[in-house]
């Protein structure tokens, strides 16, 4: 094997505390760009040397040249071992099964998740590490350092591998297996839901619609849901994986997947939609007439998983990040299990699920998932809700409205606010910081302030501590407003605004969300002067 060591300047790569690196597709192409984020990842991670690989993406365009690139710097750098989805295809949920089944010390996914994709849109590259999941701080710390202090990087002058063929080849002295994407996931899944009373319930006539957003659930959601569970053909829409996705935007909510959400609505709604994101880990679920918000989903699911082969024995706990409504810690507390508050984004699950102390935990971004894997996971919340349908053998919106009669309702929704001037939404949350002590007790739009903080997380399981993740507001009467700034906006600054307002429990169930939330909403906006800031109140994307 002839490595050659190229010369190479330093990039800036990733921002620290951030999982993985995402940027203009043309960046990614820029002469070494991409080079040097892997050989940083290396370094990162003390090298590849003897070391086994999951290699795949969402199959956005520029994935399988990425894919061609990192498998010559893996075996560069020592590795003896990639596992790569054919075609590069592997969703994000089934690449953390893979490094998890075959033991391998990570895996590179290729994917900006839910952005768009094309020559002109986004790429994106993931480390997750042995246990599946996205790299941790310390180790994005590291990578970091390296990409800062690279000079070099390795790689060896081979042929492309063919990435259309499974089987096994060698690159330089690595072994290279490309596998069927689907066929260890779809497995999974097998062993842990009740295959044969879904497969009853469509045979009953059950009908359903999945929206693949022609990214990479397309073929997951065709062999799972059409195949092995014998769903009509057709119950799948817009499976084929585009590298562009048909020019459309891979994000599974209300705005994105419209023309779901609308047949959903309509006389001629299926009894299931649901849909996933770019890479697959993010999912959608509306019922016939009744959308569900992810921070209920998780609730439900969580409520109800015990219908489910997989979680007969109950939940050891459930997670959910901080702007994530209460429904679920509601949930907890009835079954008598833990409830843990994190920041927003997977990694800080990690730690949780390793040691056993959550099996589900879930995100108000349309991220559910549990023990299984170590990222969230599309289509196993798909296929949970069809575990419960199966076993229920009531609607959606039954379950829903049930969910609330028990628990009480957790109004919700989320505000974002795009393309800000990076120093005018700096400006709203250091003003909102320099109020957090005066603001209790302090009444706007007929709400009282009880308590304001900045959220800190102290993890449970290693001891580190992460600051600055979101101004909380509480109000009197179990409202609730949350501002923090996104860490995945590729353009200005994104302020996100998270709006909750508890019904109690008893409470009325039925008011129209944006009207049960107009005081928090309110209260919101003077607080935090956004208009007098950013000039404007109305978000670009309400959720
Ligand atoms: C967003 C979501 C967050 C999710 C992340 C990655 O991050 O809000 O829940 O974990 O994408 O999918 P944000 O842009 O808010 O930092
Ligand atoms: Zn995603």
């Amino acid at each position: 094997m002839n490595i050659e060591t190229r010369r190479t300047k330093a990039i800036a790569g990733q921002k620290p505390g951030t999982s993985g690196l995402r940027k203009k597709t043309r960046v990614f192409m820029e002469p070494n760009y991409l080079e040097n984020f892997v050989q940083a990842t290396f370094d990162g991670i003390g090298g590849g040397a003897g070391k086994i690989f999951v290699v795949g993406g969402d199959g956005r365009f520029f994935n399988k040249a990425a894919i061609q690139t990192i498998l010559k710097m893996a075996a560069a750098n020592g590795a003896t071992t990639a596992i790569v989805g054919q075609d590069g295809i592997l969703s994000t949920p089934a690449a953390s099964h893979l490094i998890r089944q075959n033991a391998a010390d990570g895996g590179f996914i290729l994917s900006a998740s839910h952005n768009p994709g094309g020559i002109d849109e986004d790429f994106g590259v993931k480390f997750n590490a042995e246990n599946g999941g996205p790299a941790p701080e310390k180790l994005t710390a590291k990578i970091y350092d390296a990409t800062l202090a690279i000079t070099e990087y390795k790689t060896i002058d081979a042929a492309d591998v063919d990435l259309n063929v499974i089987g096994s080849t060698q690159v330089g002295d690595m072994v290279v297996h490309v596998v069927d994407p689907v066929d260890s996931y779809q497995k999974l899944m097998e062993s842990m839901f009740d295959f044969n009373a879904i497969r009853a319930l469509f045979a009953d006539g059950f009908t359903m619609k999945f929206d693949a957003m022609h990214a990479v659930t397309g073929p997951y959601a065709t062999a799972i849901l059409e195949g092995a569970l014998g769903a009509k053909p057709g119950t799948v829409i817009n499976g084929i994986p585009l590298e562009d996705f048909g020019k459309g935007h891979p994000d599974p909510n209300p705005i994105w997947a419209k023309p779901l959400v609308d047949l959903m609505m309509s006389d001629v709604a299926p009894d299931l939609g649901a849909a996933s994101d770019g890479d697959g880990d993010r999912n959608m679920i509306v019922g016939r007439g009744a959308y569900v918000t992810p921070s209920d989903s998780l609730a439900i699911l969580a409520a109800n998983a015990h219908l489910a082969p997989a979680y007969r024995d109950g939940l050891a706990g459930i997670a959910r990040s901080m702007p994530t409504s209460a429904a679920s810690d509601r949930v907890a507390k009835k079954l008598g299990i833990d409830a843990f508050e994190t920041p927003t984004g997977w990694k800080f699950f990690g730690n949780l699920l390793d040691v056993g102390k959550v099996t589900i935990c879930g995100e108000e971004s349309a991220g559910t998932g549990s023990s299984h894997v170590r990222e969230k996971d599309g289509l196993w919340a798909v296929l949970l809700w069809l575990n419960i349908l199966a076993v229920r053998k009531q609607s959606v919106a039954d379950i829903v409205t049930d969910h609330w009669q028990a628990y009480g309702r957790d109004y919700y929704s989320r505000f974002d606010y795009e393309d800000v001037a990076t120093d005018k939404a700096n400006q709203l949350m250091d003003g909102l910081r320099a109020q957090l002590t005066d603001l209790a007790g302090r009444n706007e739009a007929g709400l009282t302030v009880k308590a304001a903080d900045e959220f800190s997380y102290l993890d449970p399981v290693d001891g580190s501590q992460s600051h600055n993740q979101g101004v909380r507001i509480m109000f009197d009467g179990g409202g609730r407003a949350v501002f923090r700034l996104s860490g995945t906006g590729t353009q200005g600054a994104t302020i996100r605004l998270y709006l909750e307002q508890f019904s109690g429990v008893n409470g009325d169930i039925s008011q129209d969300t944006q009207d049960a939330l107009k005081n928090v909403r309110d209260a919101a906006h003077i607080i935090s002067d956004m208009e007098g800031l950013i000039g404007r109140i109305t978000p670009d994307v309400v959720t």
